[in-house]
């Protein structure tokens, strides 16, 4: 089942509630929240207030990106805010560390992620495939939306896809970064069930119609 996750980078933050009932009642099944630092990416965005509101409006499955570094020092605030899944880049600190960050967020109960960006290698991943309930491609360099989408990115989607089918076959497989409705089918095709899209969704007019395309276009 494909899944699809409307990133509120996009939206108009004056009326977040709004545009969170829009992409609810539009058929959206995740919201992606995209968290950053200013230091692991080049961008300031939101924060644990920004998802504790969130969490008070809405029941849909809450996405977190942490673009962050070191996110083992925050992960358990962002379950205690509210968030469903908690995604960490495995970029953003060691291997002992990460993983001990993926520990921590199962121990509150609530789900995994790890993320990838464009310039790592789908072997690097390979340590935290038993830890996780998502992986996540960037099929751009995180910080920012609106970019192209990284058409080099797709056989390390579908390598991925592969390798969990091997080590955790009930893992989803997310893509984010350029999702629309030319390039959903290609995530679609190699292997990818999540897709996160942020301009597209909220630069539509008729956002059950984006979603509708990303899902079946
Ligand atoms: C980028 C973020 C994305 C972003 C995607 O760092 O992780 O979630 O919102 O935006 P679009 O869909 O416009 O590429
Ligand atoms: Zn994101």
């Amino acid at each position: 089942m494909i899944k699809i996750a409307p990133s509120i980078l996009s939206a108009d933050f004056a009326r977040l509630g709004a545009e969170i009932e829009e992409i609810r009642s539009g058929g959206a099944d995740y919201v992606h929240i995209d968290v950053m630092d200013g230091i692991f990416v080049p961008n300031i965005s939101v924060g644990i207030p920004v998802l504790k509101s969130v969490r008070r409006a809405t029941d849909l499955f809450l996405d977190v990106h942490l673009m962050i570094d070191r996110p083992i020092r925050y992960v358990e605030q962002f379950c205690a805010a509210g968030a469903d899944l908690v995604n960490i880049h495995i970029e953003a600190d060691s291997t002992e560390n990460n993983l001990a960050a993926l520990s921590k967020i199962r121990a509150l109960g609530r789900k995994t992620g790890v993320t990838l960006k464009p310039g790592t290698g789908a072997e690097a991943a390979e340590p935290y495939l038993p830890l996780a309930d998502l992986v996540l491609v960037m099929t751009v360099e995180p910080g920012f939306g609106g970019q192209s989408f990284l058409h080099g990115q797709l056989p390390k989607i579908t390598a991925l896809r592969r390798e969990l089918d091997r080590v955790n076959p009930g893992c989803e497989l997310e893509v984010d970064g350029g999702v629309d409705a030319v390039t959903a089918p290609l995530c679609r095709a190699a292997g990818a069930n999540v897709l996160v899209a942020g301009s597209f969704v909220f630069g539509s007019t008729d956002r059950a119609a984006a979603i509708a395309a990303l899902r079946n276009g």
